[in-house]
């Protein structure tokens, strides 16, 4: 199959009208959408990004006048989180209508929605009688593409289109928020940082693992990984490792150090969005050069840079 890469929206629909999958643009990462009401559409998402069927996707809709269509009931913290959020890097779980497949959920009783800010995929999106189901459009466990290249240099042959968009805005994945008993509880630490949405509802807890939460195995511990080594320490414990060979260091901005790798500053003056933005297209050129490692060090436990910390955890296991 040719994999044709362009901005028409008509196009784009045409296909996924038929059924056939199309990588679309978000503020967070590139996702490989399709017919989110069509099971044998989904099941072909599975199918080219190698994903187990037991890792639910998320639902990709138009606006929240549209969220009743697939969801049950909307807690009240959710209605003013949508409010405030959407279109934004904000996932919400909420009970699903029968309407959405069971494989789209992997037989859960939660569908995750989430309304992306991106102005191509929104005009997508209404052109469409359906809501898109769409994870990253990466080959399971590797890193998220943020560019249409990305997603051509790893899917290319698998699907006919992939809508450019351009660089993705945010740069890592949504946050995934849902309730237990009523009490708000993120899943995924991502583009929109706890506390902002602590400012409008309150504390929420949460449990961005696997193991404390197998119901939802995308959060699985090794996840957005290179093919080459990475080791996410601190300074002093990367320096008594005694690693061997060319590494290449990623870290926020430039600083001091007598590690004997080549720096790569995320952000030359220590801004987090700016960091988060280069996140994986950095780890996928590193990916691809001559280094025979890639080391990284924490950044400030704070605001999205918690979601940088966070992928660079997984990347690492
Ligand atoms: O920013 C994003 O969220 C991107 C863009 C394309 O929207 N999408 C994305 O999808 O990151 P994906 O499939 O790579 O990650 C979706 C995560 C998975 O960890 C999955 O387990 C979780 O969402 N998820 C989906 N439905 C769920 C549900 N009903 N309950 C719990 N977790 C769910
Ligand atoms: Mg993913």
């Amino acid at each position: 199959m040719e994999t044709i890469i362009g901005n028409d929206i008509e196009q784009a629909a045409k296909f996924l009208r038929y059924g056939a999958l199309v990588a679309i643009p978000t503020e967070t990462v590139y996702g490989l959408a399709g017919n989110a009401l069509k099971e044998a559409t989904v099941l072909n998402i599975f199918h080219v990004k190698e994903r187990p069927v037991f890792d639910p996707l998320i639902v990709h809709v138009k606006g929240i006048d549209d969220i009743h269509r697939f969801a049950k009931s909307v807690p009240a913290d959710a209605e003013v989180l949508m409010q405030k959020f959407w279109p934004g890097p904000l996932t919400i779980l909420l009970q699903k209508q029968q309407l959405i497949p069971d494989l789209v959920t992997s037989g859960l009783n939660t569908v995750a929605l989430r309304m992306p800010a991106h102005p191509l995929t929104l005009a997508l999106l209404n052109e469409l009688d359906f809501p898109l189901a769409a994870p990253s459009a990466n080959p399971f466990g590797y890193i998220s593409p943020t560019t249409a290249e990305h997603v051509y240099d790893q899917l290319q042959g698998k699907l006919p289109y992939i809508l450019d968009g351009g660089p993705c805005s945010v740069g890592v994945e949504s946050t995934i928020l849902g309730f237990e008993n009523d009490q708000p509880v993120v899943y995924r630490i991502g583009g929109l940082p706890v506390s902002e949405i602590e400012k409008l509802i309150g504390p929420v807890s949460v449990k961005p693992n696997a193991s404390s939460n197998p119901r939802a195995p995308g959060m699985l511990k090794s996840h957005y990984a290179p093919s080459k080594p990475l080791y996410f320490e601190k300074e002093e414990n990367l320096a008594l490792m005694n690693l061997s060979g060319n590494g290449a260091l990623i870290c926020f901005e430039n600083f001091k150090t007598d590690l004997p790798f080549r720096q790569f500053p995320l952000s030359r003056d220590g801004n987090s969005s700016e960091a988060a933005r280069n996140l994986f297209a950095t780890l996928r050129e590193l990916d691809k050069s001559d280094f025979d490692f890639i080391c990284a060090i924490p950044f400030p436990d704070e605001g999205l840079c918690k979601a940088i910390n966070d992928r660079l955890l997984r990347a690492s296991q």
